[in-house]
């Protein structure tokens, strides 16, 4: 099984950015702690800040034969029909992944347009909302 990590702008700021939404591990962290519970499902990781790099990205998965998709969209979340279309267009499973509780948030964090072209949504989590994700498309895609 083969698992794609997929995160958008300003994910590679973990540790930096807002910690007090976004907590104090980095993208680093972030990668260590999916890699330990990956178990023998076989995980890659990309991040972008840009919007077509990231539907390419979708893309690739499906060529690739990625299983399923673990994706943090970030802004792009409330903003890209792009995205929305790539991850129709491969039906790859997804499980949209926030960091934090976007639904108490600003008002334009309320719109998710990914999020009816995926699975499961996680939100508030922090970084173990990845490690929810990845036992949850362990579970779905067997
Ligand atoms: C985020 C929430 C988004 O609203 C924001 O733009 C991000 C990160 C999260 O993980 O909580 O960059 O997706």
């Amino acid at each position: 099984m083969k698992i794609l990590v997929l995160n958008g702008p300003n994910i590679n700021m973990l540790g930096i950015r807002e910690p007090q939404y976004y907590g104090a591990a980095t993208y680093e962290d972030l990668k260590n702690l999916v890699l330990k519970n990956a178990g023998s499902t076989e995980v890659e990781f990309y991040q972008s800040n840009h919007e077509g790099d990231l539907v390419d990205a979708i893309q690739k998965a499906y060529f690739d034969k990625i299983d399923g998709i673990i994706f943090n969209p970030a802004a792009y979340t409330h903003t890209s029909v792009a995205i929305l279309d790539a991850l129709k267009a491969v039906k790859i499973p997804c499980v949209e992944v926030h960091i934090s509780k976007v639904e108490e948030r600003d008002s334009f964090r309320q719109i998710s347009y990914v999020r009816e072209a995926c699975v499961k949504t996680i939100t508030g989590k922090g970084l173990d909302g990845y490690v929810e994700a990845l036992e949850f498309l362990k579970e779905y895609i067997k």
